[in-house]
């Protein structure tokens, strides 16, 4: 088995990813969290299993979009809280090849998604809400969980079954598609963790099958974070934030971490949410993550049938512009040697230090770095020569470096981004 240093690295270097989720919630369009949120029983919820037919669906498209946009890694739903299987597990029939789709749609995403470069990761939800033996009522989440008809019915419960039931599934997904890349387990909550998942049995179990595979840290409780415990994870996984200071361990030392970040205010497709973010705050989200070490995982949630929104891919697109040129400042990057600075940001990578430069301000733009140690400044969408500056007044304020830009503009206004090479 590869050592926790040894299985980050590319994750580490990647930065990257696209998170997707889809199932059948794409058919009522308010979110994965639809049955819950309407407390809707498992019969409200039948039709949409009856009617799954994404007559698009066609993952080529969706790896293109991820990797035309500078994203290196996928983590797709293969079951959510709904129970639903995107993959054909032998274990239920509650699954897309019993559905109209009539298929494995897990393994047509892995094909397509290898095929195209990118890495491949399983988003698989532990909470179960089609499961019989999973607690219904008075549990935290659960659709039935007030509906006092069922709840006698509880104590016929066996969550043995369920955990049985489970690993069977996580053991099938890490079996059957070849190289895994992410398990992204989602989620604990109150006494919901750790070994009442028999979270180090099925942990050993993915990584004897996996020996390389990146676990994240939902099989425990967020404020954990402990190597020591086998199923701790290997990342951390902030949602919907960017941690000020980045992610430590328990001990105080940095962990690798992935912000999960949706484009509008759903991770399932909500026809009715139009609040997307912008391309530049996308972009200037994911140099923030980088700038304190982490990654970001950028949120789409496909329709029913199988399509990517037109708002996520024009996002997608315009993050893959700036990415193409700028993409040396993202890659391979983390936590600068020297402080943030007013104007924007720093990421570094060896002996290249990228100053994100996000406030124009006026006048030239000064980097707390020693002029001498500096052998040159470039912009990085084109190399061309940034003018490094010592006005004759600078000497009063310290070590600080003045670079000028010829406009009172800067030349790209998402992010400009100057890559100085240090002296060794
Ligand atoms: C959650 C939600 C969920 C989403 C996920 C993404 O905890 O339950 O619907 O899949 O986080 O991080």
């Amino acid at each position: 088995m590869s050592t926790h240093e040894e299985r980050v690295k590319w994750f580490l270097n990647d930065r990257f990813g696209m998170f997707i989720h889809w199932g059948l919630y794409a058919i009522p369009a308010r979110g994965e969290w639809v049955r819950s949120r309407e407390k809707m029983t498992i019969e409200d919820y039948e039709p949409f299993f009856e009617e799954f037919d994404p007559i698009y669906y066609d993952p080529k498209k969706w790896a293109r979009a991820a990797k035309e946009a500078g994203m290196k890694y996928a983590v797709m739903t293969s079951k959510h809280h709904d129970g639903f299987c995107l993959f054909d597990s032998k274990l239920t029939d509650y699954k897309a090849t019993n559905t109209p789709a009539g298929r494995d749609l897990i393994k047509e995403y892995v094909d397509a998604f290898r095929s195209e470069g990118l890495k491949v990761g399983f988003y698989y939800s532990i909470i179960d809400w089609h499961h019989p033996d999973y607690p219904a009522y008075g549990d935290r989440q659960h659709p039935m969980r007030d509906n006092e008809d069922i709840k006698d019915a509880e104590k016929d419960k066996d969550f043995s079954r369920y955990l049985e039931y489970m690993h069977g599934q996580v053991k099938e997904l890490v079996t059957n598609y070849g190289q895994i890349d992410i398990m992204w387990f989602d989620f604990s909550y109150d006494d919901m963790e750790g070994e009442k998942w028999e979270a180090t049995k099925l942990v050993e179990m993915v990584r004897s099958i996996q020996p390389n595979i990146l676990i994240d840290n939902r099989l425990t409780l967020h404020d954990k974070f402990d190597l020591s415990i086998p199923y701790s994870g290997d990342f951390a996984s902030p949602e919907q934030i960017i941690p000020p200071e980045g992610v430590r361990d328990i001990n105080g030392n940095p962990v690798p971490w992935e912000a999960c970040i949706t484009m509008n205010n759903n991770w399932g497709y909500a026809s009715a949410d139009k609040d997307f973010k912008s391309a530049k705050q996308c972009i200037r989200g994911l140099v923030e993550c980088v700038s304190k070490g982490g990654n970001m995982l950028l949120n789409v949630g496909p329709d029913a049938k199988g399509q990517i929104p037109e708002e996520s891919l024009a996002i997608l697109a315009d993050i893959g512009k700036w990415m193409k040129q700028n993409g040396d400042s993202i890659y391979g990057c983390t936590i600068a040697d020297i402080e943030k600075p007013e104007w924007g940001r720093f990421t570094q990578r060896d002996n290249k230090l990228y100053a994100h430069i996000l406030d124009r301000g006026i006048g030239a733009i000064a980097v707390d770095y020693p002029r001498d140690k500096i052998k040159r400044a470039r912009l990085l969408s084109d190399k061309s020569e940034i003018n490094i500056q010592t006005p004759w007044t600078s000497q009063h304020y310290g070590e600080a470096t003045f670079i000028n830009f010829a406009s009172a503009t800067l030349p790209d206004d998402i992010d400009t981004v100057v890559e100085f090479e240090l002296m060794d």
